[in-house]
């Protein structure tokens, strides 16, 4: 059987090579059939335009189609066989004496035909236009494959009633996606979105009520047709009309509409074989439904990006389309158990529970805490405003200067850490540190009570002295910090702002509620106006407001999730003050080394979302900085677990490009210090790479390992972190199988990711190298950590 197969094979692809090569075969005869076997095996267009055959795609994946012969990556036009490919062998399509076109795959079961069984079928021609044909004796047309539109329509192709353009589910791929091309029951030529959860219009304008003569339609007009000629001008009977940009004749031209649910007219460079684009349907990818999935929110701008609100994490990291899921249980039992937090200028489209005419915030506010379907509000103007509930978020989208804001419903977090956690204090992996717990913003060095070590160590905690003479220009031109815009959650830059001081002294109810205290100052909570929660950084003895100056212009410029942002600050006589966004959860320190601690997941994102805070710190921002004390207590963790960096207060700033610093005074911490800061060797953004890989390893052990101890009477001093890193080394030298298994915190119960664990170590390994110029670059941990995210 296979002898005979392969005879055949081999016969066949002699007649083949011997005649195929001379002449174009434009058509199939009655009884003939095209096998997947041979890739030569082809009908072409009599102006060699368009090529049908077989059209292998993955492995072993093919589908009957149409392409265009001498485009670069033979753009595909029309398949047959759409959502069922058929296998790479044995697979065949065939003009049966019956009068159908059948495709059968490698076990000879039909994967589609043309219905054509009734009528005498004479052949298979591809026409110069790319429309595959049935033909009778009289040469009339029987059956086209025109009237099988994909997602691309041809120069005098029709779009009718009966047919769509169905988008591809991916880029190159041919599956049916989500979005299509259609006359709506109202007589509009609409592009929907049809998917899994949701449906609706998002072209050519979202709003249900809108009105088709304001977009140059009508809808009175029922015949339902449209088309494009070869000059390339389209006209639709709801009067859409419209040209390409190249107009003219001689031009290759498809309408398609693309993986990303838009519409495109493109052009052929015969000569390089690319398309262009000469007209597209939407300008703008935030106005196109579906893109970011549910809960996610579309950010404005030329490229797609979604981001998730505060609370929530993407459902697939690698297809924004599939959403985000909140962190939280959504279940509403208890509406008190509610609060919401603030997204400026965004918004979620459709799904309204109710629209109400105008009422006051609190109004709208109480509406959705009372209603367990709402899962957030929307509220346009302040005061008296409009108030959208809503029940689902879907099309999320930003933009500057939208004027709405929306409100997301969130848990309230407990905040008692006795109430549901298994560790208490008093099993405190690291008593020592507990004597005198720094708070978030502290320095440590005053209250805890180490064994020095390092002898080169010098007073810390107090800093001052960099005198920064950027002006105050950066403060009012609010323009400079709406360039800063960059990858993460991202609130919108111009909300900086400067303060007078009144106004903080009421924030804070004259400064009533200490939440942290450290070497530049005392940090208060407070609510501002508009309901922000703040916490309000009052700076020492400023005389010349150096630091102050150092703080502002550098913090005042840097956006990114991981990062604290900074809202404004105060400037007035002797007062210096700074207002910076209030983080709710714990920081790093005490979730690791104190009460409940963090699950695998949990740690390996806030690693990475450190990496990202500081390589952006180090690599993207305008100026070049340098935070100079990572440690556990300076990384914040919101609602969300993301973390966020706090503390530039004593960054240095340098020039992009300028040489290494000379640094006036050590700050840093003890323990996570690079030991670069106790001889007299320069100091540059490796210092934080150093104090990264010790937060790292702390991640991964669960404990301090920056502490000193003392092993064998005082004389061999070592840290923690020294034995850890020997340790270490010399089990994966070894290769000990389980080293990482003894690596890790024993508190996760054998629960983590071991080749994330592995990786972490590595990474954290190679970045407390004595040796500066052996640890990584803040860019290339991020790298390797993204790397292995989705392990
Ligand atoms: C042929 O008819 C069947 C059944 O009516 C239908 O499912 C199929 O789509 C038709 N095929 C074509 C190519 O029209
Ligand atoms: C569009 O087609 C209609 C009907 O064929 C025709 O009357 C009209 O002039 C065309 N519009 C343009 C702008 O070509
Ligand atoms: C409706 O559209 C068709 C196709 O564009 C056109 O031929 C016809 O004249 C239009 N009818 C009216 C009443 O405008
Ligand atoms: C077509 O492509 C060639 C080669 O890439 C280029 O030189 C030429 O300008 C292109 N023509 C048009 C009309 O874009
Ligand atoms: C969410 O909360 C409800 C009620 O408290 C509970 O029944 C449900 O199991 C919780 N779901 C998850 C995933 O925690
Ligand atoms: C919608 O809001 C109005 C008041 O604006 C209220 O009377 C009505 O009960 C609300 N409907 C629902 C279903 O909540
Ligand atoms: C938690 O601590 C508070 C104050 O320390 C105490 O009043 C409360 O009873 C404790 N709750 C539990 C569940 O132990």
């Amino acid at each position: 059987m296979i002898m005979k197969a392969f005879i055949y094979f081999l016969i066949f692809s002699l007649i083949k090579s011997s005649s195929a090569k001379n002449t174009v075969q434009d058509h199939l005869e009655r009884g003939s059939s095209l096998s997947v076997e041979d890739d030569s095996h082809h009908i072409t267009s009599l102006d060699n335009t368009f090529t049908c055959g077989f059209y292998g795609f993955q492995n072993n994946a093919y589908w009957f189609a149409i392409w265009y012969t001498n485009s670069k990556d033979r753009t595909v036009v029309w398949t047959a066989n759409r959502n069922k490919p058929v296998n790479g062998r044995g697979s065949k399509l065939t003009l049966r004496r019956t009068g159908a076109m059948v495709l059968t795959d490698v076990d000879g079961t039909i994967v589609w035909e043309t219905n054509t069984t009734s009528t005498y079928i004479s052949r298979a021609v591809l026409l110069n236009t790319g429309n595959l044909v049935l033909k009778n004796q009289n040469d009339d047309i029987v059956w086209q494959s025109f009237d099988y539109p994909t997602d691309t329509l041809l120069p005098s192709q029709t779009l009718t009633k009966s047919k769509s353009l169905i988008s591809a589910s991916r880029k190159s791929s041919f599956e049916s996606g989500y979005y299509g091309l259609m006359y709506s029951s109202f007589n509009v030529l609409t592009l929907v979105y049809d998917g899994p959860e949701i449906s609706s219009v998002y072209w050519p304008s979202p709003d249900p009520g809108f009105n088709v003569w304001a977009f140059g339609r009508t809808n009175y007009n029922s015949s339902r047709i449209a088309s494009f000629t070869d000059l390339g001008v389209f006209n639709s009977s709801d009067r859409l009309y419209f040209s390409a940009m190249d107009m003219g004749y001689g031009i290759k031209r498809r309408l398609t509409l693309d993986y990303d649910g838009n519409l495109r007219f493109y052009s052929l460079n015969d000569s390089s074989g690319l398309w262009s684009v000469s007209w597209q349907a939407i300008a703008q990818p935030c106005n196109i439904h579906g893109r970011c999935g549910r809960n996610g929110i579309c950010v404005h701008g030329e490229n797609l990006e979604c981001v998730c609100p505060p609370g929530y994490e993407r459902n697939d990291p690698t297809d924004l389309s599939q959403g985000c899921k909140p962190y939280f249980n959504q279940t509403c039992v208890d509406s008190t158990k509610f609060e919401f937090v603030e997204m400026l200028n965004t918004d979620y489209y459709g799904f309204d529970l109710n629209f109400s005419s105008p009422i006051p915030f609190e109004a709208c506010r109480d509406i959705c805490l009372g209603d367990c379907r709402c899962e957030a509000f929307s509220h346009r103007l302040t005061g008296e405003g409009l108030c959208f509930t809503k029940s689902a978020l879907f099309n999320g989208y930003r933009y500057p200067n939208f004027p709405g804001t929306t409100y997301l419903k969130v848990p309230i977090r407990t905040k008692t850490p006795n109430s549901s956690t298994t560790t208490s204090l008093a099993t405190c992996r690291d008593k020592t540190i507990m004597v005198g717990s720094p708070s978030m913003y502290e320095s440590s060095g005053k209250k805890v009570k180490w064994v020095y070590l390092y002898s080169f160590a010098i007073a810390i905690g107090v800093v001052e002295g960099f005198i920064f003479l950027l002006g105050w220009w950066l403060f009012y031109g609010r323009n400079v910090f709406l360039t800063n815009l960059e990858e993460g959650y991202r609130i919108i830059s111009s909300q900086f702002r400067g303060f007078n001081y009144q106004e903080l002294v009421k924030a804070t109810q004259n400064f009533k509620v200490e939440i942290g205290r450290g070497g530049s100052g005392v940090v208060y909570k407070g609510i501002l106006e508009d309901e922000r929660v703040v916490a309000v950084k009052r700076l020492g003895d400023v005389s010349d407001g150096g630091e102050f100056w150092a703080e502002v212009s550098t913090i005042g410029k840097i956006n990114h999730m991981n990062l604290v942002r900074m809202w404004g600050c105060c400037s007035q006589k002797q007062h210096r003050l700074l207002v910076y966004e209030y983080v709710e959860n714990l920081s790093l320190d005490k979730r690791l080394f104190c009460s409940d601690f963090l699950q695998w997941k949990e740690r390996f994102n806030i690693a990475i979302g450190i990496a990202k805070g500081l390589a952006y710190l180090h690599h993207e921002c305008l100026e070049w900085v340098i935070h100079c004390d990572v440690k556990p207590e300076n990384i914040l963790l919101d609602d969300a677990l993301q973390p966020k960096i706090a503390d530039f207060g004593l960054a240095k700033l340098s020039q992009r490009g300028g040489q290494d610093i000379e640094f006036t005074r050590i700050r840093g911490t003890k323990g996570y210090m690079a030991p670069e800061w106790a001889g007299s060797l320069p100091i540059t953004a490796k210092v934080d790479v150093y104090s990264y890989g010790v937060v790292v390893l702390e991640m991964v052990k669960g404990i301090r390992l920056s502490n000193i101890i003392i092993s064998g009477g005082g004389e061999d001093e070592e840290s923690e972190l020294m034995r850890f890193v020997r340790v270490m080394q010399k089990d994966i030298k070894e290769g000990k199988k389980l080293w990482i298994e003894e690596a890790i915190d024993p508190r996760l119960g054998g629960l983590f990711n071991r080749k994330q664990a592995a990786k972490l170590v590595e990474v954290g390994l190679s970045c407390v190298e004595e040796d500066k110029n052996k640890r990584p670059t803040m860019d290339l941990v991020v790298q390797l950590l993204v790397d292995c995210e989705s392990e």
